[in-house]
């Protein structure tokens, strides 16, 4: 009998009536930085891949799951090729990760010519979403955070700042979008210092900084870079001469923030996720990240990895498991779901993540350092999107 099965599964297969077992399997590639120095991202969305698929089933749909991760150590040629080669060879039918700008902006192209869905669960340039109608986003844009935190410190007497951002383009939305807001209501940048990306030394950059005697130093560093920064601004003595640091949440990374000491209690910033945002929901996650993970406390890379994964098992749903590039990005559209974050949603128009910015402060809490939400605006859309 089961013989009989087997030989008419073939027969089937071969008139082409019956998908072979390949098309049974949702494959997933994930392109991430598991190595170099943007290595921490690749490890926290791996993790929250894995925990995803852990609390979820490695099925959806009726198709099995299987998700083939390959390390572009955040380099966009190195993203390119594997891309390419996860396409023609592994047949994918999501690429996914994406920890810096530049390896979206590579593969973008791509996924356009394959008509595959792109999830950008980390990159946070504002155009990325421009660059395909495959792109859709699950992590957050520096202009979202940006503008919030300009408001912020014009209303809590920082009038005068130096901004430093990391010298690419998530950097440059960080710098342009807070500007465009802090001028706006009439405060003042002493200067606009770039600092490179790769093997950053922050110290001549602060020396100068606090040369122009600020209220504070607005910075955008991408993840990984944080607690490097706040050494040397502490060893510097910036914060004794009474500058402070603001600036989206990617310096003060929960990832980090123990290590960096008590000298960063009272940092405000702006940002999307916090470990310590308390839904119920959220404290299950921290939870379960930290017991997968030799106690890693989960960060806002991290929600982008967990929300991406949402959005495809429920875009394979609302598909009845089409891996169409075309129904699946249809079925995106517009979804909206509770994150460890808070509530999400996809902008139907931009294919880019909408979600609440929270204004938070470093607390110490049970003898950990937390940044602690203190005010919430709902909803926020991508600035970069309204016209300017
Ligand atoms: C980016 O490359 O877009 C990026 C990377 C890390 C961040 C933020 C933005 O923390």
């Amino acid at each position: 009998m089961i013989r009989k099965f087997a030989c008419w599964g073939l027969v089937m297969a071969a008139l082409g009536l019956v998908a072979p077992s390949e098309a049974q399997t949702i494959k997933i590639g994930a392109l991430l930085p598991m190595t170099g120095p943007q290595q921490s991202t690749g490890v926290q969305i791996d993790a929250a891949i894995r925990l995803y698929i852990a609390q979820h089933g490695d099925s959806v749909a009726g198709k099995k799951v299987q998700v083939i991760v390959k390390d572009d150590a955040a380099v966009a040629d190195a993203s390119k090729r594997l891309a390419q080669e996860m396409i023609v060879k592994d047949k994918v039918n999501f690429l996914v990760g994406f920890g810096v700008t530049p390896t979206a902006f590579a593969v973008s192209p791509l996924a356009t010519e394959a008509k595959i869905p792109q999830i950008v669960m980390v990159a946070g340039t504002s155009s990325i979403t421009e660059r395909s109608p495959y792109v859709v986003r699950t992590s957050f844009t520096l202009a979202q955070s940006a503008v919030i935190m300009a408001d912020w410190a014009l209303k809590n007497g920082v009038k005068n700042v130096v901004s430093m951002v990391s010298d690419f383009a998530p950097g440059i939305d960080a710098e342009n979008f807070f500007k465009g807001e802090f001028l706006k209501g009439g405060g003042k940048i002493a200067e606009f210092i770039r600092v490179p990306l790769a093997n950053p030394d922050f110290a001549p950059f602060l020396q100068r900084a606090r040369d122009d005697k600020p209220d504070a130093v607005y910075i955008f560093v991408p993840a990984g870079q944080g607690a490097s920064f706040v050494r040397q601004f502490l060893e510097r003595g910036l914060d004794k001469a009474g500058i402070r640091i603001i600036g989206p949440g990617d310096v003060t990374d929960d990832d980090v923030l123990n290590g960096m000491g008590d000298p960063v209690i009272g940092t405000v910033t702006a940002h999307i996720y916090s470990a310590y945002h308390p839904s119920a929901l959220n404290k299950n996650y921290v939870a379960a990240i930290a017991k997968a993970n030799n106690n890693m406390r989960a960060n806002f890379i991290s929600v982008g990895g967990y929300d991406g994964m949402h959005l495809i098992y429920e875009a394979l749903k609302k598909t009845g498991g089409n891996t169409n590039g075309d129904a699946l990005i249809a079925a995106m559209k517009g979804m909206a779901w509770e994150s460890p974050r808070g509530p999400i949603s996809i902008d139907p128009e931009t294919r880019d993540i909408v979600q609440n910015v929270y204004m938070r402060r470093v607390e110490k809490r049970d003898g950990e350092l937390y940044n602690e939400e203190f005010e919430t605006f709902p909803a926020v859309k991508d600035p970069g999107k309204v016209k300017r």
